[in-house]
């Protein structure tokens, strides 16, 4: 399948700015209940590791993502590991929902790119489930600008682009049913706009469908990598790691 650029309605600057989050919320609920990144504890504890900023800075962060069980192992082996989440489209809500459960969470306000974080940021970058919203020239932009700054980089997606993630996707309005009424906070809106008037199933399996027909394979996410100015002084890795009930794509980018 060749990658196509298209576009998610999430990414929209109309699209509405409590159904963006409605979407953002349900991918941080099942991203936490199915703890899909456990696998990945070890290629972050590395980078916290070498890093040295005891820091991760979460670009595209959505409602927070799975980074509140990835937390919870990653202070295992670091107990004073903070985590600032930032997004263009900042959920407030969802990033202080994320912060009351746990102290080490905090978050920027004001809306921080991928592209140029601003140079007050300083830790390990990551992205998850997000590399796929950028066209090549951006996602390129979002790693020529963590070797610029020298920041390590940790890039994941959770779905691939074959027909075995489509069809996953296209059977997402069903989780969505079902799992509605256990995302927290609790919101009257979510359960209108899920049962009532039912745009965030719909709107979850489309996002969900264009997702994974725009997700870079490895070999592309190489491809990027040698785009980039300065890349070879960078340690850079690209691979899948198993997570059940998942498989997680990697590009992972160090300084040498
Ligand atoms: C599919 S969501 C991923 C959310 C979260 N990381 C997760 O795992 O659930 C993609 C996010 O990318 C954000 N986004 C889009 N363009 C961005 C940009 N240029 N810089 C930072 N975030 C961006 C959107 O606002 C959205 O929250």
């Amino acid at each position: 399948m060749k990658r196509k650029q298209l576009f998610e309605f999430e990414d929209q600057s109309w699209f509405p700015g409590f159904l963006r989050n409605y979407l953002t919320d349900f991918l941080q609920f099942i991203s936490n209940q199915f703890d899909i990144y456990k696998n990945i504890t070890p290629l972050l504890s590395e980078l916290v590791k070498k890093d040295g900023n005891n820091t991760i800075v979460d670009l595209a962060s959505g409602g927070g993502g799975g980074l509140y069980r990835l937390s919870n192992r990653l202070k295992e082996e670091h107990p004073d590991l903070k985590i600032i989440l930032t997004d263009y489209y900042p959920n407030l809500k969802a990033f202080e929902y994320v912060r009351k459960q746990s102290a080490n969470f905090g978050y920027e306000k004001e809306s921080v790119d991928a592209r140029k974080v601003p140079s007050h940021l300083k830790g390990v970058r990551t992205q998850f489930l997000s590399l796929h919203h950028f066209r090549e020239e951006d996602a390129v932009q979002i790693l020529q600008n963590a070797v610029d700054s020298k920041s390590p980089i940790a890039l994941f997606e959770s779905q691939e682009r074959n027909v075995k993630s489509v069809l996953a996707m296209l059977f997402s309005p069903i989780n969505v049913l079902l799992m509605t009424p256990f995302i927290k906070p609790f919101s009257l809106g979510r359960i209108v706009f899920t049962y009532i008037i039912p745009l965030v199933p719909l709107f979850v399996m489309l996002d969900g469908v264009l997702s994974a027909l725009r997700t870079y394979t490895i070999p592309e996410m190489n491809e990027l990598i040698s785009r980039v100015e300065g890349h070879e002084h960078f340690e850079w890795k690209t691979g899948k790691q198993k997570s059940s009930p998942v498989g997680i794509l990697y590009l992972i980018g160090t300084p040498k």
